[in-house]
């Protein structure tokens, strides 16, 4: 049987945003436990780019990138039961700059009817990184002090609104254009971090969840209570520095978060309790400008590629 084609995005070495380029690619198939999903929207998030560069070493060339996914199931490989063809579903996949994207079927759950494909394509990696860090990292209980740092940004709008429901008081940290948003979103005291150091208004938190890293990562232990947890998506926290502060360390990665995450999420998307925010979206055929939006790690919420 002639191999199926399917228009993608690629990059054949790492570098700058000009590797990538759209072009026909072969259609992947769908091995044990993964599904092949039709992409009508694919989340556009900071790692992308890094991995573009090379930054985590050398991945396999040509590369497609693309790690959150909304669309519909066209084929499930051998031993999945969870979803059939003609579903609509979201969450996380690779190669997901493409029509077609491979993800594994418990990295997915059936798009909530009140989303759009645009929508649900922005929601994979940030909400399960936020989940992750507040509830399984950091143990993130009712009636604790959190603050967010990068609230508006594409994992702080999931770490604010998963705050808020869980029964914390959530502070975040943003600039003055997205202050209405992240109270939008539920915060209880929104800080502009160009306007006032965010550590002469937090005192005694339970929690620092920390997007931003750098000197807003260094300024962030002394507003911990002892006993305190910062947790960290990004940057290099030092366990000395927690051990001096006489506070806890934890790191974020992609297994943070519960196996069933996506399908929590679903719930609270479905149920209104969670919303996404997109920042702006672009065909897939502007993948290049949608990275460079990215890379200037600013804005309000996920910038999203349409494909279909
Ligand atoms: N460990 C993991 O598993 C994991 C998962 C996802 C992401 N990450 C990493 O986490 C970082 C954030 O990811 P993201 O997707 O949330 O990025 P993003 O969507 O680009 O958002 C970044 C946000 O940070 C805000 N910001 C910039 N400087 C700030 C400061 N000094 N204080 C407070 N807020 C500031 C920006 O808001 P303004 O427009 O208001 O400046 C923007 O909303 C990236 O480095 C990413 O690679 C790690």
């Amino acid at each position: 049987m002639a191999e199926q084609t399917m228009k993608a995005i690629r990059f054949h070495e790492n570098g700058g945003a000009e590797v990538l380029v759209l072009e026909d690619a072969p259609r992947p198939a769908p091995g044990e436990g993964e599904v092949l999903v039709r992409v009508h929207a694919a989340g556009v998030n900071p790692v992308d780019s890094a991995i573009r560069r090379g930054s985590f070493g050398s991945a396999t060339l040509p590369g497609t990138p693309g790690l959150d996914l909304a669309g519909v199931v066209e084929a499930v490989g051998p031993g999945v039961t969870a979803f059939a063809p003609g579903q609509m579903v979201f969450g996380n996949g690779r190669g997901c700059y493409a029509e077609y994207a491979l993800a594994s079927a418990a990295a997915l759950a059936l798009k909530p009817a009140n989303v759009s494909f645009d929508e649900a394509g922005s929601v994979g990696v940030g909400a399960r990184t936020a989940w992750g860090g507040l509830f399984e990292v950091g143990g993130l209980q009712a009636g604790q002090r959190l603050l967010v740092h990068g609230a508006a940004g594409g994992v702080g709008i999931y770490a604010v609104q998963l705050g808020k429901w869980k029964g914390a008081e959530v502070v975040g940290t943003a600039s003055a254009a997205n202050f209405d948003l992240v109270r939008s979103l539920g915060a209880d005291t929104v800080i502009d971090y160009n306007a006032t150091r965010f550590e002469t208004m937090v005192e005694d938190a339970d929690m620092v969840f920390d997007t931003v890293g750098r000197e807003t990562q260094e300024r962030s232990w002394q507003v911990l209570k002892p006993g305190g947890i910062l947790v960290a998506i990004t940057g290099r926290p030092s366990e000395e520095m927690a051990q001096q502060h006489r506070v806890r360390l934890g790191r974020v990665g992609p297994t943070s978060a519960p196996p069933d995450v996506m399908q929590r999420i679903a719930e609270l998307l479905e149920k209104g309790l969670l919303r996404t925010v997109i920042r702006k979206v672009f065909p897939l055929s502007e993948a290049r400008e949608a990275q460079i939006l990215s890379e200037t790690g600013h804005g309000a919420g996920r910038i999203v590629l349409h494909v279909n």
